[in-house]
C-alpha cells in the first residue's frame, strides 16, 4: 500500500494512473475507521481498479474547537485496516498542504445546505465541500464514495459535483449498523455506556416511522408522534431535530407525505469526555411500494 502526503504527489500519481488507463476510486474519511467506512471501500473496489483512501480531519467543517480536539485520530490503526483492507494508497495530507497560508477560496452550495445539519452547524458545509473540492482535485477519481448515513453532505457534494462540473461518480453507500441498530460512526466511541444503550432509540425511532408509512399512514404530524414517543424512551437523549424533507430537494414535508421524504434525525447524548455527542441518522421513508 502507497502512502501519499502531498496534493503535488497524488496528482502526479494520478495521472500516471489515468496514462495507464486505470480507473481511481476515492474515499475520502476523517480516519478512525470502522465497518462503515470499509464498505465505502468495497463499494469503491466494485466500480475502480485503484482506491485511495483519504484521511484528513478537516478543521474547516468543525464548529468548535472542542469538538475538533476531541474527534479521534487513530492513525496507525487507519493504516492497518486499509492495509489489510487491500487498499491502493492511503492520502495522509497536512493542513498546509491543503489550506496554503492565506488560503481564502470556498466552496458553498447556498440552498441545500441550510436546513438540517446545516442549521446546527453553520459553515460545516462549506468546509465538506471546500476540503472534497481538494481531495476530487488531488486523486483526480472517476468514482467517490460517500455514506448514506450523512444524508445531506451526500446532497450537497452531489449538487457540488454537478454545478462545478467534476467529471466524477459521487456514490452513496448504505449505512452499517451495529446489531441493535444504533448507526456506526466515529463519534460512538465517545458515547457513556448508559448512552451507549439508550443510543438505540434514535434508530427504532426511524423503524417505527418507517412501519407506519409502509402501513399506510402519511400525516406528517401522526409520524412525528410516533418519532417522539421512541425517543422519549431514552432519558440521556436530547432531540436537536427530527424533521421530515423532500429525499430529493430538502424541501420540508410538512403535511401529508406525497413523494419520497427523509427523515432526518439528530439526538445529543452524554460522552465520556464532557462535550455532548450529536447522533445523526436518517431513513427515506417512501410513499408508494417499491
Ligand atoms: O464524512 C466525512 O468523514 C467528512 O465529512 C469528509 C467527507 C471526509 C470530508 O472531510
Amino acid at each position: 500500500m502507497e502512502t501519499i502526503r502531498s496534493t503535488r504527489a497524488l496528482q502526479a500519481r494520478a495521472d500516471k494512473l489515468r496514462q495507464q488507463g486505470r480507473r481511481i476510486g476515492l474515499v475520502p474519511t476523517m480516519g478512525a475507521l470502522h465497518e462503515g467506512h470499509l464498505s465505502l471501500v468495497d463499494a469503491a473496489r466494485a466500480r475502480a481498479d485503484f482506491v485511495v483512501v483519504s484521511i484528513y480531519v478537516n478543521p474547516t467543517q468543525f464548529n468548535g474547537a472542542a469538538d475538533l480536539e476531541a474527534y479521534p485520530r487513530t492513525v496507525e490503526a487507519d493504516l492497518a485496516a486499509c492495509e489489510a483492507h487491500g487498499v491502493d494508497a492511503v492520502f495522509l495530507p497536512s493542513d498546509e498542504d491543503l489550506y496554503p497560508e492565506g488560503a481564502e477560496t470556498w466552496v458553498e452550495s447556498t440552498e441545500i445546505s441550510k436546513p438540517l445539519e446545516g442549521a446546527s452547524r453553520p459553515g460545516h458545509f462549506r468546509g465538506v465541500a471546500t476540503v472534497v473540492s481538494k481531495l476530487f482535485l488531488a486523486a483526480k477519481p472517476h468514482v467517490a464514495c460517500f455514506g448514506e448515513k450523512d444524508y445531506q453532505q451526500l446532497a450537497v457534494l452531489k449538487r457540488m459535483t454537478r454545478d462545478l462540473g467534476f467529471d466524477i461518480d459521487v456514490v452513496g453507500v448504505p449505512t452499517v449498523r451495529e446489531a441493535d441498530g444504533l448507526a456506526l460512526s466515529s463519534r460512538n466511541v465517545r458515547l457513556t455506556p448508559e448512552a451507549r444503550t439508550e443510543a438505540v432509540v434514535v434508530s427504532r425511532a426511524l423503524d417505527a416511522a418507517a412501519s407506519a408509512v409502509a402501513a399506510g399512514e402519511f400525516r406528517v404530524e401522526a409520524l412525528q408522534h410516533l418519532v417522539q414517543t421512541e425517543l422519549d424512551k431514552s432519558v440521556l437523549g436530547e432531540l436537536d431535530y427530527a424533521e421530515f424533507r423532500c429525499a430529493e430537494s430538502l424541501a420540508p414535508v410538512t403535511d401529508v407525505l406525497d413523494r419520497p421524504t427523509l427523515l432526518a434525525l439528530a439526538v445529543q447524548f452524554p460522552s465520556k469526555d464532557g462535550d455532548p455527542v450529536r447522533l445523526i441518522d436518517n431513513r427515506v421513508l417512501e410513499t408508494s411500494p417499491s
